[in-house]
């Protein structure tokens, strides 16, 4: 049924109509994240997300959405050394993740691992200041170091633990690489993950509110958030951008490409989005973040593929508001850090903990648990039929 179509039928009780994919509808009512699709402006509890890009740190930012404020610096002390403290993980943690299969995806490998904690740490106090803060001091200081040590293990190593001199992003970058970071690839890195910490209600994040609202436990709602950032319309659109940019080739080819895979009637991934009729404002700074790195480390030809892509898509789906959204360059950034390409999601899942944490304790503060309603289109009664009296026809 076209969507058109979907979008005429109402609900019989409250006549509501069925808007597929939510598309427009307020699911909540939130403080943490504002989005002006329009202007393309993207604050976080009011502060454009170009200044904290520029001036914060992920820690700092990852701070003032759980917790609504930006941290003096004693509070942002504490929050980090306590993160720091936490980095580790139990080595059954680690076991278990060497019983993975070394070709599974890593954003599985996280899924499973973070629903893990929830063994660790089962006690479900969410009633507890003290224990919502350690909750989320866990899975911000554990998700990386979970992340590079499947990176290790599936390559048959073991994992190499957190260094404490090392500050969050330059530790991750530690663990994945087994290299100390330049300091400007890891300032870069942080600063990507300022950049994909919060989106307001994306997928993932609603998925990981109705989780919450189940009063279930944090490590349960961020497991559920991560299998659903995995899907390639949403999380996972980073890695295919860099295998369409390959199969492009040259920016001359861009043209050419766009039309075929519009005649197909196929995605160009890394554009569109349901809130932005303008370019993401992400990425533009993601895309100034890859200049940044080519100027300093080398330049990436796939760059100049995907300015053609852009160029070319400019007059046909610029036309229909659709832009490059956070996924068109991010993913040029991470090549460049030399992060494996199936690490782009996780690595985006490491960030956006810190949205769906603010979520989950702003979920719990005035929790009503999700139950939308739905709209049948299903079989009237019917009685139910012995086998031998079945044929194929009302089988199928
Ligand atoms: C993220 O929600 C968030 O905030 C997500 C996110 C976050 O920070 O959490 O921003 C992160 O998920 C970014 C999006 C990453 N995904 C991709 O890049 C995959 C490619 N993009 C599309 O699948 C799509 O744009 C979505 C999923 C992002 C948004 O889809 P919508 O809002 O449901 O739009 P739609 O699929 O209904 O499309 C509306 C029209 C259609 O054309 P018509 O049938 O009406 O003629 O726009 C077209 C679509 O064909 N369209 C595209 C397109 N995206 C939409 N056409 C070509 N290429 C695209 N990328």
């Amino acid at each position: 049924m076209a969507q058109q179509q979907l979008a005429e039928l109402r609900h019989a009780r409250t006549g509501i109509e069925l808007r597929p994919g939510l598309d427009g509808v307020p699911a909540t009512q939130s403080a943490i994240c504002d989005i002006d699709g329009e202007q393309g402006l993207l604050t976080y509890r009011g502060y454009p997300v170009s200044e904290l890009a520029a001036n914060s740190s992920f820690l700092e930012t990852a701070y003032l959405l759980i917790w609504g404020e930006l941290p003096t610096r004693d509070q942002l002390t504490a929050f980090e050394q306590e993160v720091q403290m936490h980095r580790r993980m139990s080595f059954r943690v680690r076991d278990m993740m060497k019983c993975f299969p070394a070709t599974g995806h890593p954003m599985d490998a996280l899924q499973s691992s973070a629903a893990s904690l929830g063994l660790f740490y089962s006690r479900r106090a969410i009633d507890d200041p003290q224990y919502i803060y350690d909750a989320v001091v866990r899975l911000i200081a554990k998700i990386p170091t979970m992340v590079a040590a499947f990176q290790l293990i599936r390559k048959g190593q073991d994992p190499i633990q957190p260094r404490d001199d090392l500050a969050y992003s330059a530790n991750f970058l530690y663990m994945l690489t087994e290299r100390e970071p330049d300091p400007l690839a890891a300032r870069i890195f942080d600063r990507c993950l300022i950049l994909h910490a919060e989106h307001s209600l994306n997928a993932s994040t609603f998925s990981a509110r109705v989780t919450a609202s189940t009063l279930t436990d944090p490590y349960a709602v961020v497991a559920s958030a991560v299998g659903t950032l995995a899907g390639p319309l949403h999380g996972g659109a980073n890695e295919d951008v860099l295998t369409m940019l390959e199969q492009i080739g040259s920016s001359e080819n861009a043209e050419a490409y766009l039309d075929e895979a519009m005649t197909e009637k196929r995605k160009i991934m890394g554009f569109g989005h349901r809130e932005y009729r303008v370019k993401d404002p992400r990425a533009v700074i993601l895309q100034s973040l890859a200049e940044e790195m080519f100027a300093r480390f080398g330049h990436d030809h796939l760059y100049d593929v995907a300015r053609g892509l852009e160029l070319a898509a400019e007059s046909r789906l610029g036309a229909k508001g659709i832009f490059p959204n956070v996924d068109f360059y991010s993913g040029l950034v991470y090549r460049k850090l030399g992060i494996p390409r199936d690490l782009f999601t996780p690595v985006f899942a490491i960030s956006r903990v810190a949205g769906w944490l603010a979520h989950w304790r702003e979920q719990l503060g005035a929790n009503r648990i999700f139950r939308p309603s739905q709209i049948y289109s299903g079989s009237g009664p019917r009685a139910w039929t012995p086998i031998h009296e079945r044929s194929p026809a009302s089988a199928a």
